[in-house]
């Protein structure tokens, strides 16, 4: 057993104001943390008006960072502070756009995930994850990312969990209401520590306002919310959070990956 110092930041980014964007963001690094998570595209803004829109604010992240990208501007803090950082960003790779997460540690290397289920006009924009759910090592544990809405797909997070993610890093920006309390089932089922970093403020670029729900939280293993923000406010919530390397024991009796029985779930809707 070991204890790792959690952050989800929770930012209200300006649209296209990259790099007061990500100032603001790297003001708010809480000194001390193992591991802070920061929202989905927290640099850009979410409501892109077209796919040119986007590819001018994306950012390569598979080469080394470019002088003065956010990448870079991420890797530095993450050297400066010790923190390891996950932060959503908007990535083109050639042609296509991905709507992306990065986890950058302290010696500068980095991993990847890019978001596999696409929220409604992000349909128009970027092209959905093709990396699966992968885990890295980072903090002395494993850690897995995945992206605002594929919490509402059980599959991501249990994804990443019988990959070894002993924390899911979550990037978003939520306009629903019903993903926090989704997220301590994810926490519960899995038993895996989540931290969701959402943002705050309105956008309206599209003709359709989009809200952002705020409510930023790290959870445990066993889904209590250890630390958490309100709606409106921007700042950090952060916790000590508990990881049991590879321990599924949910009761004496029920080991939560040796009592699953494949062979009884459908993985595909039936017809008629
Ligand atoms: C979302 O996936 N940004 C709701």
């Amino acid at each position: 057993m070991k204890t790792l110092k959690i952050a989800a930041v929770q930012t209200h980014p300006v649209f296209g104001r990259v790099e007061e964007n990500l100032a603001a963001a790297l003001d708010l690094l809480p000194p001390g943390c193992d591991l802070a998570v920061l929202p989905e595209l927290f640099s850009t803004g979410y409501q892109f008006a077209s796919r040119a829109e986007a590819r001018d604010l994306a950012e390569d992240l598979v080469s080394d960072p470019a002088p003065g990208s956010v990448c870079a501007g991420l890797t530095e803090a993450a050297a400066a502070t010790g923190i390891t950082i996950v932060a959503g960003l908007a990535e083109k790779d050639g042609d296509r756009l991905f709507n992306s997460s990065v986890l950058i540690r302290p010696d500068g290397t980095r991993g990847l995930y890019r978001k596999v289920h696409l929220f409604l006009d992000e349909k128009s924009i970027f092209t959905p994850g093709n990396l699966g759910f992968p885990v890295f090592e980072a903090c002395g544990t494993t850690v897995g990312m995945m992206v605002c809405f594929d919490w509402i797909f059980p599959e991501s997070a249990r994804s990443l969990a019988l990959g070894g993610a002993e924390v899911l890093c979550h990037p978003s920006n939520l306009v629903l209401p019903w993903c926090q309390a989704a997220m301590v089932t994810r926490c519960q089922e899995n038993m895996v520590a989540a931290v969701t970093a959402n943002r705050v403020g309105t956008e309206n670029r599209t003709g359709s306002e989009l809200s952002f729900s705020g409510r930023s939280q790290v959870l445990s293993r066993m889904g209590e919310r250890m630390a958490g923000l309100d709606e409106m406010e921007t700042g950090v919530a952060m916790a000590e959070v508990e990881i049991i390397e590879r321990d599924k024991l949910f009761t004496p009796r029920n080991d939560l990956w040796a009592d699953r029985r494949p062979e009884a779930y459908r993985t595909e809707p039936t017809g008629g």
